[in-house]
């Protein structure tokens, strides 16, 4: 089919080279012109493993072009996905101007009829806005808005995956029509009759996808409701993380065990820093914001936010028990992206983390292995090294601050050598508390005894 993609971000991108991958003609343009010429000259404004060698095979196959011509995209396409941002606004709620601008372009451009799809992370009730904004806008032109909702379950760092091979496909519409498109645009996936191009051929995915087609309200909701809830779940393991760091327990274990219960799942119970990205923070303000309008009370949801919030506060508090004075310290940082494999700082913990540390005194160098570059915009006077090591050169503290794996093959001897003081904060719970200790590292991290326990020896 002819597809066109509102929004050359994060799921933008990644949703119009994996549709065009699935056969279809794909137009992608954004209203960021100069991300529109990264594209355009081959490479990528985003780190998203995988993603470069999908995007440059569609394009050299013609199915996958960019513009910075929004009417050009409109034009191109029979069905419109809109991806561009949904950022808070100071009180929360969902900024959602941008949804409102790329409807009345879409008025104003269409031609013929459009199947108008939200794949950006709304409010519930968007979609009737979204429709009252096409009739208006497109009034008097004889053309036929369809609307959908279709959420995307992408997370970043493995987006590429998660595309082409989700374990549900969500549909919101109110009409056969537009129904009929969705399925036909996501048959290769429903039908799972495509290569995969990640693992040569050799899939180890062979999950199908469950079909839900639902109201365009529903739809909304389930994204919102999901997000929130993988929030709970953080914020549950780092609620019971903190006691068990008091009582001597060891959170791992403990939601290890709590996992074990199939009605209760072992995702999303790591404890740290807290959740960050440009979703679930985002998300979980929104849905709030949402009930609150509607006078429901969701102070569960707020409280899952101060517990998220709460975590560097805690981390901050915990450096400063070690090192008593904070002020004129050399610390290092190590990771900034908010989480593995991936450049995106978007409400990072490593901003906040950075925010408090400069406003002790303290002497910051950090060191990722992708976003360094981002977080430069944020912090121009931040110290970002070339590896691990200069950060570690002189320090008096080192942090672990994203779950980067290759943090773990670090040659821990030689930080030991060169630190002022081999203390090492793990606030991903990434190292092996005894090998480091072991090390000679005094090493601490979240929720797991400050002292190596001996585990009880098995009964012969
Ligand atoms: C999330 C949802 O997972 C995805 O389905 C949705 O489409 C978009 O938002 P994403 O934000 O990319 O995806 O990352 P995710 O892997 O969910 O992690 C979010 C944050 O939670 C990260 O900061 C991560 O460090 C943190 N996290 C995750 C934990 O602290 N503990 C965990 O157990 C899991």
């Amino acid at each position: 089919m002819r597809i066109s993609v509102i929004g050359a971000g994060y799921v933008g991108l990644v949703t119009g080279a994996c549709l065009a991958e699935l056969g279809h003609v794909v137009h992608c343009t954004d209203n960021d012109s100069a991300k529109i010429a990264v594209l355009e000259s081959g490479k990528l404004p985003i780190y998203e493993p995988g993603l470069d060698e999908i995007v440059a095979k569609n394009r050299r196959s013609g199915r996958l072009s960019f513009s910075a011509d929004p009417a050009t995209a409109v034009a191109q396409g029979d069905v419109i996905f809109i991806c561009v941002g949904t950022p808070p606004l100071p009180n929360g709620d969902a900024d959602l101007s941008s949804i409102d601008r790329v409807a009345q372009m879409i008025a104003a451009e269409a031609k013929s009829d459009k199947l108008v799809v939200e794949k950006s992370t709304v409010p519930a009730q968007t979609g009737q806005q979204l429709k009252r904004v096409l009739e208006i806008y497109g009034r008097g032109r004889g053309i036929r808005f369809h609307v959908a909702s279709n959420p995307e379950f992408l997370r970043e760092g493995t987006a590429v995956g998660d595309f082409l091979h989700p374990d549900r496909i969500v549909v919101g519409v109110d009409d056969e029509t537009a129904e009929k498109q969705l399925r036909e645009i996501y048959r290769p996936l429903l039908d799972q009759n495509f290569a995969c191009p990640l693992h040569n051929g050799s899939c180890p995915h062979s999950n199908q996808p469950t079909w839900l087609v639902t109201t365009i309200n529903s739809a909304e909701l389930i994204k919102h409701a999901s997000n929130s809830f993988l929030a709970i779940k953080i914020s549950y393991a780092n609620m019971v993380s903190d006691l068990a760091e008091m009582l001597g327990a060891d959170i791992e274990q403990v939601m290890h065990g709590v996992g074990l219960d199939p009605r209760i799942g072992p995702h999303f119970f790591k404890p740290g820093l807290g959740f960050g990205g440009f979703c679930l923070p985002k998300d979980l303000q929104a849905f709030v914001r949402l009930a609150e309008r509607h006078g429901v009370d969701f102070s569960m949801l707020r409280e899952a936010e101060r517990i998220n919030h709460q975590r560097i506060e805690s981390f901050v508090e915990k450096l400063r028990h070690s090192l008593w004075v904070l002020k004129g310290k050399k610390i290092g940082l190590l990771g900034l992206a908010f989480k593995a494999n991936t450049d995106d700082i978007r409400f990072a913990p490593s901003i906040e983390l950075i925010k408090r540390l400069h406003n002790e005194g303290v002497r910051v160098s950090a060191f990722d292995p992708q976003a360094s570059e981002k977080i430069s915009g944020q912090f121009p006077d931040l110290n970002c090294t070339a590896d691990a090591y200069e950060s570690a050169n002189g320090a008096d503290a080192l942090l672990i601050v994203t779950e980067w794996p290759e943090f773990r093959d670090l040659d821990w001897k030689r930080i030991h050598q060169i630190m002022a003081r081999p203390l090492v904060l793990d606030g991903r719970n990434l190292l092996s508390a005894e090998e480091m200790r072991a090390l000679g590292f005094e090493y601490q991290s979240v929720g797991r005894p400050r002292v190596a326990q001996a585990m009880p020896t098995t009964s012969a």
